[in-house]
Order: structure tokens, then C-alpha cells, then sequence
């Protein structure tokens, strides 16, 4: 659950994603994340990468898979940037599609009406914990 926001349904559990993380395992201090910005994780699984990110905007934070609904390709090209210039949405960089920061509904561009796979994360103790 994203921390002081409505729950997002269909959220993937990253304790369920064999993965190798468990429901309480630490991600990172809520500190190392600067507000407006985003930090990003890589789980192995066999063969498998999965990258998500999680954003922290004023005294909230997100977690999505960082693949485009479109494509497939990750949102960002920066390390750390997700949002345009307004910071009110995400952008994917190659076809330009926005997200809403809160469900990852997308909004505008070519897969408009689709979703990023959100992550049920919580905040604890000022760390950022798997559930
Ligand atoms: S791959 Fe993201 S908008 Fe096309």
C-alpha cells in the first residue's frame, strides 16, 4: 500500500514474487529517497529481472513495475526521473504516455486507459518495507 494514500488494487506483493524477499524486508530508509524523486530496485528470479521504482512525493511514497503498458520498455531514462516537468504525472520516455502518479492509470498517449502494475509497499519505522 502506498504510505498515506488510497489502497490500489490488483497490487503485486513483492513477498509473492519469489523473488527472494519476505513480507517486512527492508527496501530502503524513507530518507534516501529525496521528495519529487523516485529510487529504483532489480529482484532476480531464475532468469528473470524485475525492476520497479518507488516515488516519494511530499509525504507519500508509490511503487510500480517500471515497464510501459505500451511497449514494454522501462518508463525512465534518467536514473531516479519518472515524472514530467510538472511532476504531477509519469512519463514514459519513448512514446511520451503520462500516469497518474496515484493509480498509474494512464492518461494520455498510445496506451491510454491502461495501468502500470502497482507494488504494495508500506512505510515503517521510516523505512520503506515490502509487504
Ligand atoms: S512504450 Fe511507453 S508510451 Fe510507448
Amino acid at each position: 500500500m502506498a504510505h498515506g494514500c488510497p489502497l490500489v488494487t490488483n497490487a503485486i506483493k513483492l513477498s509473492s514474487m519469489d523473488i527472494g524477499l519476505n513480507a517486512g524486508d527492508l527496501l530502503c530508509p524513507i530518507s534516501d529517497i529525496e521528495d519529487g524523486c523516485a529510487k529504483e530496485f532489480s529482484f532476480r528470479s531464475g532468469s528473470d529481472i524485475h525492476d520497479i521504482f518507488v516515488q516519494r512525493i511530499d509525504d507519500k511514497i508509490y511503487a510500480y513495475v517500471n515497464v510501459c503498458p505500451h511497449a514494454g520498455t522501462p518508463l525512465n531514462m534518467e536514473e531516479g526521473k519518472f515524472t514530467e516537468k510538472s511532476g504531477k504525472y509519469f512519463m514514459c520516455h519513448t512514446h511520451g504516455a503520462l500516469f497518474q502518479i496515484s493509480d498509474g492509470l494512464c492518461v494520455a498517449g498510445p496506451c491510454n486507459g491502461d495501468k502500470l502494475q502497482a507494488i504494495d509497499i508500506t512505510v515503517k519505522n521510516g523505512n520503506v518495507i515490502v509487504v
